[in-house]
C-alpha cells in the first residue's frame, strides 16, 4: 500500500491520506528560521538553534504520536460545525485530502462540506518569519459564513528549560497585543532583546492568548471552548501557557475564493531600544512593523514563494540526471540533495527523532554532511568548515559536538573520540575539490574558539593526523577513546549503572582498545592530506604522510585483517571484535566499507575478499546490516552496541549511513551491478510500495532499517537527519555515476550496472556547466572521455582555460 506518489515534475511529493504510519515530515526554512512541519500541520519552529531559542513549544512523543503545530480550523457559523483542514486536530473525514512537501514548503489542504481549504507554509529567503497562506473557496451552491482560528503555542526560547522547569515557567510568560498582532515577550523584561510576534491579514475579530482560556478547561487541541463557541476571550496571558489564536470572520458567496495570510516570526531589537518609550516595559515594535506590513501583503508573499522556488531550481540544477533508474533520477535531482541541505543545516539537533534539545552539531556528523552539500553554497560549507575546527583542540582532538548559536564546544560530551578529527581533513579535501579555493587553508582558525589561539587551518589538518599518531594502541593501530564512527562500541567504558552514558563514562584508561575503522580513515585521510601538501609545495611533508599511511596499511594487513575480512576492533583485554574467533559480531560493515574505500587491499584480493564476505554475511533484501551475528545479551566490555535489542540500531541493523561505503568499495572494484544494486535496496523511493513496512517517508533515507533480527526487519527509523543522505549522495554521484570532483578539474569514471546503456548530466563544477553523456561500448568500466569533441587522455576533465562556460563531455565505456 502507498500513503502517496511522487510529483516529479513539480519535486513534491504528494501524501493523499492522512494516517500515515508515522508522520511524514518536511522542513520550512534552509537559512536561519527552521521550522519542522508533518503531514497533519504538526511540529515547530526556532531561530537558529533548535535547543536555545525554540519559539514554538513541540511535545516529543506525545498520544497521538504527533500533536500540536500551526492548526487552523474552520467554523461553519450557520451549524457551528467546525473542522481542521489539515486533519489534525479534529481528525474529520476530509474529502481529497493532500499533503504535498516540496522543497521548503508544504501545502495542506482538503475539502470538508463544500469547503475547500489549502495552506501552504514557507519560510521567505533572508527573513525570519514563516507565512501561512490559506486559501478558501466555497464549492457550495449557497454564501458560507466562516470563521477562521489560528493557533499555536509559543515556547519559552529553551526548549530543554521549557520542558522541565516549570516552578518557574508558569510564572513568566508575557505577551503584547496591539492591532491584532500577538507579540510573545516572555523574558524580554530582564536579558533577552528578541520576540515573537503572529498576525493575520484579515480583520482580527477576537484572540487569545492564554492557553487555558482558548481550549478550556480539561480540553485539548481538537475541540478548543473557544472556536466550539464561535468566539475567543482576548484573554492576555500572565504566565501559565501563551499562545497566539485569532479569529476572522469572512463570508463567502457560492464559488467565491478568498485569502488570508498568517505570519509568525523572530525579531530582535537592538539593545538600547528594547522599549518604547524607552522608560516603559512596552515591548519597542517599530522595527518589527514594517516586517509584518510587508508580508501581509499577497502580491509580496506569492513573489516571495516564486524566489523560493526559483532558489531550489538553482539550488538543484548544479546537477541533473537521466539514468534508466527513476528512482536514482528522483533521489539525486531532488530528494537526496534537499535531505542533504537538511542535515547540513541541522545536524543532528532538529527531527521528529532528534528532540532538538540533546545535540547540537556534531564534529564527525557535520564534517560528512559536507559531502553532499558543498556544492550547493559552498560559501556556507567554508563557513561551518571554519566553525567546526575553531572547536578544534590543540591536541588535535575535538569537541564531539557544539551549539549552533554559540558556536561553542559542548563540555557536556567533551572530547576523546578518536575518529574526529579526520573527519575534518575529509571535509577539507571536499571543499577544495570543489571549489578550488585554496585560501581557505591560510584562514587563521582558533583552538577551543581561544583568542589568540589561530592558526592557519593547514596546521589544524596537520594537527588532526597527527593526533592519531600520537595514539597508537599496542598493535600500532589507532587507539579507539570513547568511540570511533560507531558512537556506541564503546570500548573503555565498561558501564555497570544505569543511566551512565555510554559516551562519556570511561573506566578504562584507554590504552589498550584500538579501532581497525580509524586506521582505515586514517589511510583516507592521510592521502588527502599528502595530496593538498604535494598541492601547496610541501614535497617532503607529503612524502612523510604517504610514509605514515604505507606504515598504517601494512598495520592493517598485519593486525587488521581476518582471513576474510577486515577485523573491526580490539577491546581493552587486547581480544579481537569483529573476527571468525568471536560468538558474536563476528564481521562489521564499517571496516569492510571503510578500509576498502580508502584503497586497502584493493592490489592483494582483501578487498574482493572482503566484499563477498559483506555480500554473504551482511547483505539482505532490506540493505546491509552492520554486524553479525547479533549480541544476544549485553557485552560490559563492548558498551552501547550490545544493549540495544537484536537487530536494532547499531546492534545488527541496517545502519543505512554505512551501506555508501559498501557501494564506493564495490565501485571502486569495478562492480557496478552489485554497487547499484545495495543503492536500490535502501533508496526510498525505491521501498515505496513496502511503505506499510518501511513506514517512515519514502522521499528521504532514514538512519535504520531494522536487521533480520529484529521482529520488525524491513522497519525504517529515525528518519531525515543522518549522514546517510550525504553518503548517498556521494557515493551515487560520484562513484558510481562517477562524476567525481577532485583537484584537477571533473572526472568522469562511471561504475555503473552492465545493463544500462548509459546516462546524461549535468553539472555545474567551479561556474562551468558539463553535458556529460555516457554511453556504454562495452560491458567494462573503461573510460574513453571526448571533450567538445577532441579525445582526451585519461578521465579527468581539465577546467576550460579560454573562459568557454559551457563544455560537452562525451564518455565511452568499454
Ligand atoms: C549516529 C551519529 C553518528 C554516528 C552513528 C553511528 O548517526 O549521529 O555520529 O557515527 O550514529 O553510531
Ligand atoms: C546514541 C545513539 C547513537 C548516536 C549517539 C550520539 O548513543 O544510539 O546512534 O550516534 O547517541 O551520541
Amino acid at each position: 500500500m502507498t500513503f502517496g506518489f511522487f510529483d516529479d515534475e513539480h519535486r513534491e511529493y504528494v501524501i493523499t491520506r492522512p494516517d500515515t504510519p508515522l508522520p511524514w515530515i518536511n522542513y520550512l526554512g534552509c537559512q536561519a528560521y527552521f521550522g519542522i512541519i508533518s503531514n497533519t500541520a504538526g511540529g515547530y519552529s526556532f531561530y537558529r538553534d533548535a535547543r536555545l531559542r525554540r519559539i514554538t513549544r513541540y511535545r516529543y512523543n506525545n498520544v497521538p504520536f504527533d500533536l500540536g503545530g500551526r492548526y487552523i480550523y474552520l467554523r461553519d457559523d450557520e451549524s457551528g460545525e467546525f473542522w481542521s483542514p489539515s486533519w489534525q486536530p479534529t481528525r474529520h473525514d476530509l474529502e481529497n485530502y493532500t499533503c504535498r512537501h516540496g522543497m521548503g514548503y508544504t501545502v495542506i489542504g482538503s475539502r470538508y462540506r463544500g469547503i475547500e481549504a489549502h495552506t501552504n507554509y514557507f519560510v521567505p529567503l533572508d527573513e525570519n518569519l514563516e507565512i501561512w497562506q490559506l486559501t478558501i473557496t466555497n464549492q457550495r451552491s449557497k454564501r458560507a459564513a466562516l470563521s477562521v482560528f489560528s493557533s499555536i503555542e509559543f515556547c519559552l526560547w529553551d526548549a530543554q528549560d521549557d520542558a522541565t522547569n516549570f516552578q518557574r515557567n508558569f510564572s513568566i510568560g508575557q505577551v503584547e497585543v496591539e492591532d491584532g498582532v500577538i507579540y510573545h515577550k516572555t523574558e524580554y523584561r530582564e536579558r533577552r532583546n528578541h520576540f515573537a510576534y503572529f498576525t493575520c491579514s484579515g480583520k482580527v475579530e477576537t484572540f487569545d492568548t492564554q492557553r487555558e482560556v482558548f481550549v478550556g478547561p480539561y480540553r485539548g487541541w481538537e475541540r478548543p471552548v473557544g472556536v466550539e463557541r464561535g468566539r475567543l476571550a482576548n484573554s492576555i496571558a500572565h504566565g501559565w501557557a501563551p499562545i497566539g489564536a485569532h479569529q476572522v470572520k469572512l463570508e463567502f458567496e457560492s464559488g467565491e475564493t478568498q485569502q488570508i495570510i498568517f505570519v509568525l516570526g523572530y525579531h530582535e531589537n537592538p539593545q538600547n531600544q528594547k522599549f518604547d518609550p524607552p522608560d516603559s516595559q512596552t515591548l519597542n515594535k517599530r522595527t518589527v512593523k514594517p516586517v509584518i506590513a510587508k508580508y501581509l501583503d499577497s502580491a509580496i508573499v506569492d513573489t516571495a514563494f516564486q524566489n523560493l522556488r526559483r532558489y531550489w531550481n538553482g539550488l538543484l540544477s548544479i546537477l541533473q540526471v537521466e539514468t534508466p533508474d527513476v528512482h536514482t533520477n528522483r533521489m539525486v535531482n531532488i530528494w537526496n540533495a534537499y535531505q542533504c541541505m537538511a542535515t547540513f543545516n541541522l545536524s543532528r539537533s532538529a527531527s521528529f527523532y532528534e528532540s532538538g534539545i540533546g545535540r547540537g552539531l556534531g564534529f564527525r556528523d557535520s564534517n560528512q554532511d559536507l559531502l553532499g552539500f558543498v556544492h550547493m553554497v559552498p560559501s556556507r560549507a567554508r563557513e561551518r568548515i571554519l566553525d567546526l575546527a575553531a572547536t578544534h583542540l590543540p591536541t588535535g582532538g575535538a569537541y564531539h559536538q557544539y551549539q549552533p548559536l554559540t558556536k561553542r564546544g559542548n563540555n557536556d560530551v567533551g572530547s576523546n573520540f578518536n575518529d574526529d578529527p579526520h573527519w575534518l581533513i575529509l571535509g577539507v579535501a571536499a571543499y577544495l575539490k570543489e571549489t578550488g579555493d585554496w585560501s581557505i587553508l591560510d584562514e587563521p582558525v582558533p583552538y577551543d574558539n581561544q583568542p589568540g589561539s589561530e592558526q592557519p587551518l593547514y596546521e589544524h589538518l596537520q594537527r588532526s593526523f597527527k593526533y592519531t599518531l600520537d595514539r597508537l594502541g599496542p598493535h600500532g593501530l589507532p587507539l579507539i577513546g570513547r568511540a570511533d564512527w560507531n558512537d556506541c562500541l564503546n570500548l573503555n567504558c565498561f558501564s555497570d549503572t544505569p543511566g551512565q552514558s555510554f559516551q562519556t563514562t570511561t573506566n578504562k584508561d584507554g590504552k589498550v582498545a584500538e579501532s581497525v575503522f580509524i586506521a582505515g580513515l586514517f589511510v583516507l585521510a592521510g592521502r588527502e592530506l599528502a595530496d593538498i601538501a604535494q598541492r601547496r609545495g610541501l614535497a617532503e611533508e607529503a612524502k612523510d604522510h604517504l610514509a605514515q599511511v604505507a606504515k598504517m596499511e601494512a598495520t592493517i594487513r598485519q593486525h587488521g585483517w581476518d582471513g576474510e575480512w577486515f577485523l573491526r576492533a580490539y577491546d581493552d583485554f587486547g581480544r579481537k571484535i569483529g573476527s571468525k574467533e568471536c560468538l558474536e559480531g563476528k564481521i562489521f560493515i564499517e571496516t569492510q566499507g571503510f578500509c576498502v574505500l580508502a584503497g586497502v587491499g584493493l592490489d592483494d584480493g582483501m578487498a574482493v575478499k572482503s566484499m563477498d564476505s559483506v555480500s554473504k554475511y551482511l547483505a539482505t533484501e532490506h540493505g546491509i546490516i552492520l554486524q553479525q551475528p547479533a549480541y544476544s545479551k549485553y557485552y560490559l566490555e563492548l558498551g552501547e552496541i550490545s544493549s540495544y535489542p537484536p537487530g536494532y540500531k547499531e546492534n545488527a541493523g541496517i545502519f543505512c549511513h554505512n551501506n555508501p561505503w559498501v557501494m564506493i568499495a564495490e565501485a571502486r572494484l569495478g562492480n557496478g551491478d552489485r554497487a547499484h544494486d545495495y543503492y536500490s535496496r535502501i533508496n526510498p523511493s525505491a521501498r515505496e510500495p513496502i511503505g506499510e513496512l518501511h513506514r517512515c517517508e519514502p522521499y528521504v533515507y532514514a538512519q535504520m532499517i531494522a536487521g533480520r533480527d529484529a521482529p520488525t526487519y524491513g522497519e525504517a527509523k529515525n528518519s531525515w537527519l543522518t549522514g546517510t543522505a550525504a553518503w548517498n549522495y556521494y557515493a551515487i554521484t560520484q562513484w558510481i555515476l562517477g562524476i567525481r570532483t577532485s583537484f584537477d578539474g571533473l572526472r568522469i569514471s562511471p561504475v555503473i550496472p552492465k545493463s544500462w546503456r548509459g546516462f546524461k548530466a549535468t553539472r555545474i563544477f567551479r561556474g562551468v556547466t558539463y553535458h556529460i553523456v555516457v554511453e556504454r561500448a562495452g560491458e567494462g568500466n573503461q573510460v574513453a572521455l571526448r571533450v567538445d569533441g577532441v579525445p582526451i587522455k585519461g578521465d579527468t576533465v581539465p577546467l576550460p582555460g579560454d573562459g568557454r562556460r559551457e563544455v560537452l563531455v562525451q564518455a565511452t565505456l568499454s
